[in-house]
C-alpha cells in the first residue's frame, strides 16, 4: 500500500509500505477515505521532534472497516468509522474515568498513544489506504452515509479537530454569554472558536496574522484580530471598550473587566514573535493572554509543547520550559486547563451535532487532495502559503 513517509527535515514520499493488517484479536483494518493534515505534523515534518526515518505520518483517519478481528463485538465489515487520535483501550484505570488521551493500555509504560507519532507508541500512522485500528470497540465511532457524501469532511474533523476545538473550550469553561479570545486561527483555534459559539458565548476574538485563515474566523461568527495591525490585546480592549461605551449606565464597575472571560492557547511552542513573525518565540502567547483574560477567568492551553525540541530558539525552550507571567495570572485568579484531548469524551456528541445539521465543522476545510500530492501540500501547509487552512487527504483519487 502507499503511505506518505517522513525522510528528512521538510521531506515526505509517497512510498510503497507493507500492508497494514490485524495483529491482535480486537483490532479492525480500516480502508481509510479520507485522512487530515495537521499542525501537530508539522511539528514532525520539520524536525522538530528529531529524526524519524521511516515514520508514517498522520493521525486524522476517517474511513470503513475492511477486516475484523475475531474479539470484536461492536464493529463489522462495511461498517463506515472515525476514530480518535488519541488510542485508547476503554478499560484502564484513565480511560474509564474520561481520560482516553493517557490511555495506560496502549502504549504499556507511559500514559497516551496516537497513530504517526514519536514516542507515543508504534502505531504507524494514517496518511495511507489501511490502517490497523487496535482496541476496536473503544476505539471505532461508527457513522452514517457513504464514503464521499456530503458529511465526508465533518466527520474525519471528528478524529482530531473538532473534538480537541470543543476541549479547548471546556478546559476554559466556556458557556453562555462569555466572551473569548482564541490566538492562532489555524484548524484548532478555528473550531475553538466555533465550538465556543455553539456553546453560547457572546463575542469570540481570534488572533492570527494569516489572511484567509482570519477571513475564516469571520465567516464562521468570530471577530478576527489581524496583529500586523497593532497589539491584538489593545485590539481587544478597544473594541470591547466601544461596546460597553455605547452599553452606556447598562455597566457597574466593569471598566477594569475590559478583556474577556476566556481565552484559549491554539498555538503551542511555535508561537510566532509579533515583532517579526519570521521568528518564533514560545512565550509570546501565554503573555499576550496573561493580558487580556479578566479576573477570574479561564485560560486553556490546547497547543503542543514538546518534552525535546530538536530545534529549540533559545536554552529554556530545548526542554519546553517557558518564562511565564505567573504573578500576573496569580493576581487575577485565572484558572488553566491544558493538555491532550480527551477525544472519547466529546466525538459521539459532536457526531451527533453534525448528523442532526447543528455543526459543519468541515467549512474549515480548504483542499481536498490526492495522497500523492502530500508532499507539496506539506509544504504550502508549513508556510500558510495559497489558502492552505485544513488539507484532507484521498487515498482513492
Ligand atoms: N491538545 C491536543 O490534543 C492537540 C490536538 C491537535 C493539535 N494540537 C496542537 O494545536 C496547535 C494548533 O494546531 P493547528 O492544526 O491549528 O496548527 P496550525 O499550525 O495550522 O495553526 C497555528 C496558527 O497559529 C498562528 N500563530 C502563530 N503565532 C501566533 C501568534 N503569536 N499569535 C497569533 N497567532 C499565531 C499561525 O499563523 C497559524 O495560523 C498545534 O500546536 C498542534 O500541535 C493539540
Ligand atoms: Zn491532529
Ligand atoms: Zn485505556
Amino acid at each position: 500500500m502507499k503511505a506518505v513517509v517522513w525522510r528528512g527535515d521538510m521531506t515526505l514520499n509517497l512510498e510503497s509500505v507493507e500492508d497494514a493488517r490485524i495483529e491482535a484479536p480486537t483490532d479492525v483494518l480500516m480502508r481509510v477515505t479520507s485522512s487530515a493534515i495537521c499542525g501537530t505534523d508539522l511539528h514532525i515534518y520539520e524536525g522538530r521532534m528529531g529524526e524519524v526515518n521511516g515514520l508514517v505520518i498522520g493521525h486524522e483517519p476517517l474511513g470503513v472497516v475492511a477486516e475484523v478481528g475475531p474479539a470484536v463485538a461492536s464493529i463489522k465489515q462495511r461498517d463506515r468509522i472515525v476514530v480518535p487520535t488519541h488510542i485508547c483501550c476503554g478499560f484502564c484505570y484513565n480511560c474509564v474515568r474520561g481520560y482516553s488521551a493517557s490511555c495506560l493500555m496502549s502504549n504499556p509504560g507511559s500514559a497516551g498513544a496516537a497513530y504517526g507519532y514519536p514516542g507515543m507508541g508504534t502505531y504507524r500512522g494514517a496518511q495511507t489506504e489501511l490502517v490497523r485500528i487496535p482496541f476496536a470497540d473503544a476505539n471505532c465511532l461508527r457513522l452514517p452515509g457513504e464514503p464521499g457524501d456530503d458529511l465526508e469532511h465533518d466527520f474525519v474533523l471528528l478524529a482530531d479537530a473538532f473534538p480537541t476545538g470543543y476541549h479547548a473550550t471546556e478546559l476554559a469553561q466556556v458557556s453562555t454569554g462569555d466572551s473569548v479570545a482564541i490566538f492562532g486561527a489555524g484548524a484548532i483555534g478555528l473550531l475553538a472558536a466555533y465550538a465556543s459559539l455553539l456553546r453560547g458565548a457572546s463575542e469570540v476574538f481570534v488572533v492570527d496574522y494569516i489572511p484567509e485563515r482570519l477571513a475564516k474566523a469571520g465567516e464562521l461568527g468570530a471577530s478576527p484580530i489581524d496583529f500586523r495591525l497593532g497589539d491584538p490585546v489593545e485590539q481587544i480592549l478597544e473594541q470591547r471598550g466601544r461596546k460597553r461605551k455605547r452599553a452606556g449606565s447598562t455597566w457597574r464597575g466593569e471598566d477594569s473587566m475590559g478583556g474577556v472571560n476566556c481565552g484559549i492557547d491554539a498555538i503551542g511552542f511555535q508561537a510566532r514573535d509579533r515583532a517579526n513573525p519570521e521568528r518564533e518565540k514560545p512565550d509570546q502567547v501565554i503573555h499576550d493572554l496573561a493580558r487580556v483574560i479578566n479576573p477570574n477567568g479561564r485560560l486553556a492551553i490546547a497547543g503542543v509543547f514538546l518534552p525535546n525540541d530538536a530545534k529549540p530558539v533559545g536554552e529554556l525552550a530545548k526542554h519546553g520550559d517557558l518564562a511565564v507571567p505567573w504573578q500576573t495570572l496569580f493576581k487575577k485568579s485565572i484558572t488553566i486547563g491544558m493538555g491532550r484531548d480527551n477525544d472519547e469524551r466529546y466525538n459521539t456528541q459532536l457526531r451527533d451535532m453534525i448528523i442532526a445539521g447543528r455543526a459543519r465543522p468541515g467549512q474549515i476545510v480548504s483542499h481536498r487532495l490526492p495522497l500523492s500530492q502530500a508532499p507539496e501540500a506539506f509544504k504550502k501547509f508549513d508556510t500558510r502559503t495559497d489558502g492552505y487552512i485544513k488539507v484532507v487527504l484521498d487515498p482513492a483519487i
